[in-house]
């Protein structure tokens, strides 16, 4: 355990734990969205895709714990460091530039992952700890097609693309990607991942709330 207490220790090792574990969360939610982007294909199909997930049982449970603790290490690890950097500042920046990685997405970090938590708890409290009987089609298009809940999904999920699309560029700063020649060209590829995830994502809401013949 030496070696953890070592890694906490200093701000790199926090941030490669941030790094490490927000690859891993990326990943799922990639691979969240193409299980998701069966939905498209209509009601039958999502529906005998869902029962695929569930029939695998114990795999289910094992994932689901190693995502728990994944969530459970970059969100507190994510306050740490939050809390840190404000005991390291003395005072507020008057101005804040968007120079040297300072962007839009940089300083909303706290606030979209706060976002992201609440919608992570809604989401479960909407899609996971419920009745596993009713069709997740009818789930989907019952829930997102409620006017709150829909515009609240598409809400959060602009807080995750913002929150990807600084989260992915300083993935790649952590992993040493840094060389003035690319800077711009990874900050593009990132802000492109992080908008084509949340659009796929958002697309589903929105054919809820608007279409009249998505999933039926
Ligand atoms: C429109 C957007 C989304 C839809 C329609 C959706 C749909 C679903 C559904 C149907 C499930 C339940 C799977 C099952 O147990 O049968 C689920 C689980 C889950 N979703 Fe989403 N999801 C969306 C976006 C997101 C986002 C953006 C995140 C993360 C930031 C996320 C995180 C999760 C997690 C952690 C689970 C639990 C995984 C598990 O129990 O195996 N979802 N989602």
């Amino acid at each position: 355990m030496g070696w953890i207490n070592s890694l906490y220790r200093s701000s790199v090792g926090k941030k490669s734990i941030m790094a490490a574990s927000g690859m891993l969360l990326s990943l799922f939610l990639f691979t969240h969205l193409l299980g998701n982007s069966v939905s498209f294909m209509g009601r039958d199909a999502f529906n005998a895709y869902a029962e695929k997930l569930h029939s695998m049982g114990n795999l289910i449970y094992i994932f689901e714990i190693g995502l728990l603790t994944l969530f459970l290490i970059h969100i507190i690890t994510g306050i740490i460091l939050y809390l840190e950097n404000l005991g390291a500042r003395p005072a507020r920046y008057s101005v804040n530039t968007s120079e040297g990685g300072r962007s839009w997405g940089s300083r909303t970090m706290p606030y979209t992952g706060a976002i992201i938590f609440v919608f992570i708890i809604v989401h479960l409290m909407n899609f996971h700890f419920t009745d596993k009987s009713v069709p997740v089609a009818d789930m989907v298009r019952q829930l997102l097609g409620r006017p709150v809940l829909g515009l609240f999904y598409i809400f959060s999920l602009l807080a995750v693309v913002l929150h990807l699309s600084h989260g992915v560029w300083s993935l790649f700063q952590s992993m040493g990607f840094n060389h003035e020649k690319f800077n711009g060209l990874l900050l593009k590829g990132a802000l492109v991942f992080s908008i084509l995830v949340g659009l796929g994502f958002i697309l589903i809401p929105v054919l809820a709330l608007f279409s009249r013949s998505f999933l039926l």
